[in-house]
């Protein structure tokens, strides 16, 4: 079966935007006969730094792999705790633990979905080294309540926008507003490389240590060795590891930058369309924006309102049997069997109600007006209306 079959009959939940530009960029990179890390991942690093109004970008092979290194080099090691929201991916918790701290979980704000500053405040201890902030499913995170809580008690503070380039927060970028942030170029994110991740920061030594890190842990890069002619020579100061993006990535990665602001002002126009149609079904509650934010909607979240006449798995169930590809929302992570032992008797409201009640509907650039209105009228059957 060739991946094309895979989306027949189907309204998939998601599908990259990639079309010939970005085969024309990777083959570019193969036949140049410079295909791992070099001059087209610094050229990608500084488009993206220069989207979110970061000085400095540092790609590496994925999101988890950034987190962690920008949780190592804001000095989260072991003993450490890192508060941080439980309706997250694994992910953002794996790389606490790859930097050798624990996770110390917290609730959200039920309408936004992202760390509530209240819960996140209370979580604090002693051991507490840094706050790690989602901004979740494409909606941007008000920074400014955990700027000051990390100022008060003097933590480092961390954001996980791997979700939500291109989205906004009271007129800054995801990636530039507060903190080192890292993304992720999943295909499931706004932009992709198929897989990979950066980081964006104005810490000049963060991004250099990043940099040295990331590949090995070598003082000079590839690239300038070969611009040195072999002159140069690397010396090893740390443990470093391969988080390296290659250039074939990075090529994809640069073409799909350019279209990124086309990308979200589709998706924004396509939740604008289900906004208008779910305002007229009882049950469901459409995402809300708060008035200091912007969304890119790398994902489009419904709630089932309580008291709806079927439970969302149930809704779920009946979208599929009519072809419309959807997803549960995010299941908290400290009722995952890793963690609920340690969790056990403790429960976070909002995030447990938002994994009972939420679902993801098909939301991607491409995806065209006849095929939105069959995913409502489907959700409108399969509501019994
Ligand atoms: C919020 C969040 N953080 C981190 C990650 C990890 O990204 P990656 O798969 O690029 O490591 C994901 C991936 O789904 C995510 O949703």
């Amino acid at each position: 079966m060739s991946a094309t079959d895979l989306f027949q009959d189907q309204i998939p939940l998601l599908k990259p935007w990639t079309g010939e530009e970005e085969v024309r960029a990777a083959a570019e990179v193969i036949l140049s006969g410079w295909v791992s890390q070099g001059p087209k991942v610094a050229e990608f690093e500084t488009a993206v730094a220069g989207y979110v109004g970061a000085r400095y970008g540092v790609a590496t092979n994925a999101c988890t792999t950034a987190l962690h290194l920008t949780l190592h080099l804001s000095g989260v090691g072991p003993g450490d705790d890192v508060v941080m929201p439980s309706h997250t991916c694994m992910a953002t918790a794996n790389a606490v633990h790859h930097a050798g701290g624990q996770p110390v979980f917290a609730d959200i704000d039920p309408r936004t979905y992202n760390l509530d500053p209240q819960s996140a405040a209370a979580a604090i201890t002693p051991r507490t080294k840094a706050i790690l902030v989602v901004h979740q499913i494409g909606l941007a995170a008000d920074m400014q309540p955990f700027v000051a809580l990390a100022a008060r008690h003097g933590l480092a503070l961390i954001e996980d926008g791997a979700c939500s380039l291109g989205a906004t927060s009271r007129g800054k970028r995801v990636g530039g507003i507060a903190a080192p942030t890292c993304f992720s170029f999943h295909p499931r994110k706004m932009i992709t490389t198929g897989e990979g991740g950066m980081i964006t920061t104005n810490d000049a030594a963060l991004a250099d240590k990043a940099r040295i890190l990331r590949a090995t842990g070598a003082s000079i890069s590839d690239l300038e060795r070969h611009k040195a002619k072999g002159l140069l020579v690397q010396k090893y100061g740390e443990v470093g590891y391969n988080y390296r993006l290659t250039d074939i990535q990075a090529a994809i990665g640069i073409v799909q930058m350019k279209k990124l602001d086309a990308m979200v002002q589709q998706r924004t126009a396509q939740a604008r369309r289900y906004d208008a149609a779910l305002a007229g079904i009882d049950e469901v509650e459409p995402p809300y924006v708060p008035p200091y934010a912007t969304h890119a909607y790398s994902s489009y979240l419904i709630r089932l309102r309580p008291g709806a006449c079927m439970d969302r798995d149930t809704l779920l169930r009946r979208m599929a049997e009519r072809g419309i590809s959807c997803r549960s929302g995010i299941q908290p992570l400290h009722q995952e069997p890793f963690y609920e032992a340690r969790y056990a008797g403790v429960h976070f409201p909002a995030s447990e109600d938002a994994a009972r009640t939420t679902m993801f509907l098909p939301i991607f650039p491409g995806l065209t007006e006849e095929q939105q209105d069959r995913v409502i009228a489907e959700l409108r059957s399969a509501l019994g209306r």
